[in-house]
């Protein structure tokens, strides 16, 4: 299995023998994760970020998985401040900045910028979110995550909130898609997941059911993943106040829910978990934000080069 120097663009790139193996991986960086051993497993390498639009979780976690295997981390800073505000394109600053770094680590507002990206860089691009595209990284924790919390053979699993617009959501369908899972998708009607992405996973084997409340499928899933409604990509803000509160949940909502249910959200969330949620045993949110490192970890050393 090749992972050196690797691009890592869109989850439709993996298949489940790739996952697995950089799950196994993850599986052995959480003791350095959680900063119990130290590693220099990237001393030497230099990570660029290159964020165009706002991230606590993505680019910290990056950052942490760098600094915890003895790596660097160059990071553009704002916007404002780079030479992208004299309106340099996309291309010339991979261009520039792929001399100076052996990987980057891109997150876009506009889809397609890290395929982009891709075919101007000599140093391998990890697509950390492009518009309302693909997270393949956000992929691989989530995956993670419901195998260290739940289980990945025979899951059920429903994903509710923007599915339109959400790209955790998209990614995380066509990886779920290789498990055979049977996902139920819950949305408003105006923020169903797009007819091609529903038609591809179908394609794949994955079993798919539509329905708009949560009370609705509750009770039959293991794992309910929220989203949140994805305000900055409504072209028309008066669309987005027509469904903002539309998919909450409440500590009454999960009356029916099996007793090992596993709650997950890419995070940040605004107003669709209620923060009464965040003390039961469902709750997984914030450590599905922790295995984010050893995730990200394991996918730096292997497009590294420094394991196999
Ligand atoms: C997500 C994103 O940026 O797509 N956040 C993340 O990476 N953890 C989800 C979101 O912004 O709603």
């Amino acid at each position: 299995m090749k992972f050196k120097d690797n691009h890592i663009i869109s989850k439709k790139d993996f298949s489940r023998e790739m996952i697995d193996h950089i799950l196994n991986a993850a599986e052995k960086m959480e003791p350095i994760a959680r900063g119990e051993q130290r590693s220099d497993l990237l001393s030497g390498k230099i990570l660029a970020i290159l964020f165009f639009e706002p991230s606590t979780r993505t680019r910290m976690s990056f950052e942490t998985a760098m600094l915890r295997l003895g790596g660097d981390v160059l990071n553009l800073g704002s916007i404002d401040a780079s030479s992208i505000a004299k309106g340099e394109t996309l291309a010339d600053t991979i261009r520039v900045v792929d001399g100076y770094v052996d990987a980057i680590v891109l997150r876009h507002p506009k889809e397609g910028a890290a395929l982009l990206a891709s075919e101007f860089s000599s140093v391998p691009i990890l697509n950390a979110g492009d518009g309302a595209g693909q997270h393949p990284t956000q992929t691989l924790l989530d995956l993670y995550t419901i195998k260290r919390e739940s289980h990945l053979e025979g899951l059920k699993i429903a994903l509710a909130g923007d599915l339109k617009y959400g790209r955790t959501v998209h990614s995380l369908c066509y990886a779920l898609s290789l498990y055979g899972a049977q996902i139920t998708l819950i949305s408003p009607k105006e923020l169903r997941m797009p007819e091609e992405i529903i038609n591809d996973i179908t394609a794949k084997g994955a079993k798919i059911t539509e329905c708009d409340s949560i009370e609705e499928a509750i009770s039959d899933v293991d794992v309910l993943y929220m989203t949140r409604i994805q305000k900055e990509r409504f072209p028309d803000p008066a669309e987005y106040h027509k469904v903002a509160n539309k998919l909450k949940i409440t500590p009454e909502t999960l009356k029916n829910a099996k007793q090992e249910l596993k709650i997950m959200h890419p995070l940040p969330r605004v107003n669709e978990i209620d923060t009464r949620i965040d003390d039961t045993p469902h709750a997984c949110y914030f450590k599905q934000a922790f295995y984010g490192v050893p995730v990200r970890m394991a996918l730096l050393g292997l497009v590294l080069g420094a394991i196999e």
